[in-house]
């Protein structure tokens, strides 16, 4: 098995992103949309397995104080691997200046807090779809 990071959108399969994100629980934005999200982030990473993308995460930094990381996702098939935490160890590692935020997907949260996060407690969101974020454990 080998083990592949890109750290840049170059030649990117943005059908297999989405196609990853959603297979991940992230939500269901199309293929345009993620490739938008990636490309306007600073920060990307990729993992391939044998030349397969399964993995990806990105953050958005101002590279000397504060950064957030988003869509960190490994397909179901490859989870349990270590590829997770290799993708949000590549963000953290690339950024070492900054204080880095994200918000955990419900359940997700002992994976980061394996990694070193700490919870909030001021965190605060405005989201778009707040109705939809509240019911999915998000907010209160
Ligand atoms: C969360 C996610 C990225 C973890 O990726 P992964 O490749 O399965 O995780 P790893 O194998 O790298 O796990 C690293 C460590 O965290 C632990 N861990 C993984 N998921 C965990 C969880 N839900 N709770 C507690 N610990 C967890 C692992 O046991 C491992 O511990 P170890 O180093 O002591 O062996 C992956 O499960 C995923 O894509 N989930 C769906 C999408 C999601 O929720 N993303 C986060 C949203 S911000």
């Amino acid at each position: 098995m080998v083990i592949r990071l890109q750290e840049d959108c170059e030649g990117v399969d943005w059908e297999r992103v989405a196609e990853v994100l959603l297979a991940a629980g992230l939500g269901t934005g199309g293929a345009e949309v993620r490739q938008k999200a990636f490309e306007n982030s600073d920060t990307v990473v990729f993992v391939h397995v044998d030349e397969l993308l399964v993995g990806v995460g990105r953050a958005l930094s101002d590279d000397v104080l504060q950064a957030a990381i988003y869509d960190v996702a490994v397909h179901p098939d490859h989870q349990g691997n270590g590829l997770g935490r290799l993708i949000v160890e590549n963000l953290a590692g690339r950024l070492p200046e900054c204080n880095l935020i994200l918000f955990a997907s419900v359940g997700k949260e002992g994976f980061y807090r394996k990694l070193g996060f700490r919870r909030l407690l001021t965190g605060m969101g405005l989201f778009r779809k707040a109705e939809a974020m509240r019911e999915r454990g998000f907010t209160d």
